[in-house]
């Protein structure tokens, strides 16, 4: 009995410093103090904080800096929307654009600092620009040059157009300017990793500025429109690109996308990757269908992101239907002929007189013949005689008398007398 209030007073007094302990070691860290922030170029934000003051002389920390697109800090962090750093030193830079607003906050996290949690973040939000200047940006690069047009949205007399090069870690003013369009010619385009641009003016005398982060250039890649051949060759086609453009990148950065439909069926596809200038695709050649054909090239994604305008239609062949080919062989071209035959069979027997006029039976003529034949040489030793030839008399229907039967009723008659 003893034991068992010994036991659970000392089960009590553990339980109870445990929770003690456990209370100590889920205390928070402070956050950090006097967050301030500075543009140190129209696209780099350099961040400052103060180590929060309460903190023990041996606690060790770091901090996770959020950047995220948005001046609302209350908004959940979207995908893709937000930058992130964990630094030990109480500055920190981004590269970001202002267009949206910003939301930053920075937590101390414990290092080395016993049982600590990290800290509630210390939030601060930049607003958006006053004024939105430009919309609907699009770009697209070839060759060096990279064509940025956009929409312009307030009306802002002196708009102007910068751009960030990373190589060069300077702003660069674009010269080729129009109304809405912009484009930039460098050698390092290909090679910056991203690409920042800046639109300011004044509006209503103030200065306003906008800054974007897009994408790098080799994700609007603009291909010339290909041509399309198509070549017989033996039971197959051929069908041949011709774009003079595909020689920027890899080989392998171009595919080729044929769609081609035969006797008008579904449109099948057709991928070469390595697409080049000339590069062919074969296909079986049917030579009872028409072919309908075009291409388009697609700058590949393992390179960036951009394609061609599809080509022009091109058509080889003509449409025959073998079965009906047959059917006429089968069916059609005897039902022709037999009927032809019944025609004229019936036009035969019909106009038989006219067509066939009638001629002596060639046996009677051919007796005729020879029993003239034989009488000529009975008559050659009376040469006085004439060889002439001296025609049967007809004989065929004289033995024919159409008399009644009374004589042969008259023969019996005699028989029995
Ligand atoms: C923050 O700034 C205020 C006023 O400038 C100053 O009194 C305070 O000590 C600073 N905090 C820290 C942690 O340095
Ligand atoms: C851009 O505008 C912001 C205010 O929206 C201002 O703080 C910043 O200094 C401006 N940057 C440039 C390069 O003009
Ligand atoms: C900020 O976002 C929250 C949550 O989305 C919303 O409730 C709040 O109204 C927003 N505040 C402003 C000023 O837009
Ligand atoms: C931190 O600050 C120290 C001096 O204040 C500097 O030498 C060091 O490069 C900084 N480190 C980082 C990561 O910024
Ligand atoms: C930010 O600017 C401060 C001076 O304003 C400077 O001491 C600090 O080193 C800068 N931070 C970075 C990361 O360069
Ligand atoms: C910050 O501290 C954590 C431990 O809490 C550690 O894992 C991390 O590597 C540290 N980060 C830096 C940049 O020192
Ligand atoms: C965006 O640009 C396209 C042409 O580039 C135009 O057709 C469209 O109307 C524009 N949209 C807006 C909202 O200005
Ligand atoms: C910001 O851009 C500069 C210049 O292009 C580059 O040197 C630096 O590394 C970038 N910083 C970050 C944090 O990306
Ligand atoms: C850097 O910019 C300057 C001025 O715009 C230009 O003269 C120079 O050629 C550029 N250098 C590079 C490497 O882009
Ligand atoms: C626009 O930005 C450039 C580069 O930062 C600056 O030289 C120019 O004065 C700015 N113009 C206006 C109207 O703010
Ligand atoms: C090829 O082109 C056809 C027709 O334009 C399209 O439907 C198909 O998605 C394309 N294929 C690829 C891989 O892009």
């Amino acid at each position: 009995m003893m034991f068992r209030v010994w036991d659970t007073t000392l089960m009590i007094c553990f339980s109870v410093s445990l929770m003690f302990v456990g209370a100590d070691s889920i205390t928070a860290l402070p956050p950090p103090e006097n967050l301030t922030f500075k543009w140190e170029t129209p696209f780099t934000l350099n961040l400052t904080w103060e180590k929060p003051k309460d903190l023990r002389q041996n606690c060790k920390v770091n901090y996770t800096v959020e950047v995220r697109h948005s001046q609302n800090c209350s908004e959940k962090p979207k995908l893709d929307n937000s930058q992130t750093r964990r630094v030990q030193n109480t500055s920190c830079k981004f590269n970001i654009s202002n267009v949206n607003g910003l939301c930053i906050s920075v937590t101390v996290n414990p290092e080395n600092c016993g049982n600590k949690n990290p800290s509630p973040p210390l939030e601060r939000s930049l607003s958006r620009p006053k004024v939105l200047l430009v919309t609907n940006r699009s770009y697209e690069y070839s060759h060096e040059r990279l064509k940025c047009t956009w929409t312009p949205v307030a009306d802002i007399q002196d708009l102007s157009f910068y751009y960030w090069s990373h190589k060069n870690e300077t702003v660069i003013k674009c010269n080729e300017q129009k109304i809405g369009e912009c484009i930039i010619h460098s050698a390092f385009l290909k090679d910056e990793p991203e690409m920042f641009y800046l639109f300011n003016g004044t509006s209503n005398g103030e200065r306003v500025n906008n800054t974007f982060r897009d994408e790098r250039p080799p994700h609007y890649v603009k291909l010339n429109k290909p041509k399309l051949k198509i070549q017989r060759s033996g039971n197959t086609l051929l069908f041949k690109t011709e774009a003079s453009d595909l020689n920027e990148f890899k080989s392998c950065c171009y595919i080729c996308n044929y769609t081609y439909s035969m006797c008008d069926k579904i449109p099948q596809e057709r991928l070469r990757n390595d697409c080049e200038d000339g590069n062919e695709v074969v296909v079986d050649y049917d030579s009872n269908c028409k072919y309908t054909a075009r291409v388009q090239i697609i700058f590949s994604e393992r390179c960036g992101a951009g394609k061609s305008d599809p080509s022009d239609e091109v058509e080889y062949g003509e449409n025959r239907d073998p079965k009906l080919l047959a059917l006429l062989a089968v069916i059609i071209i005897p039902l022709i002929v037999s009927c032809c035959l019944i025609v004229s069979l019936v036009l035969l027997r019909r106009h038989k007189d006219i067509i066939f006029p009638k001629i002596p039976e060639p046996t009677l003529i051919f007796k005729d013949i020879l029993i003239n034949n034989i009488r000529t040489t009975e008559d050659l030793r009376s040469p006085a005689d004439d060889r002439l030839y001296v025609p049967l008399e007809e004989i065929v229907e004289s033995k024919i008398s159409l008399e009644p039967e009374a004589p042969l009723v008259l023969n019996t008659t005699d028989k029995q007398v």
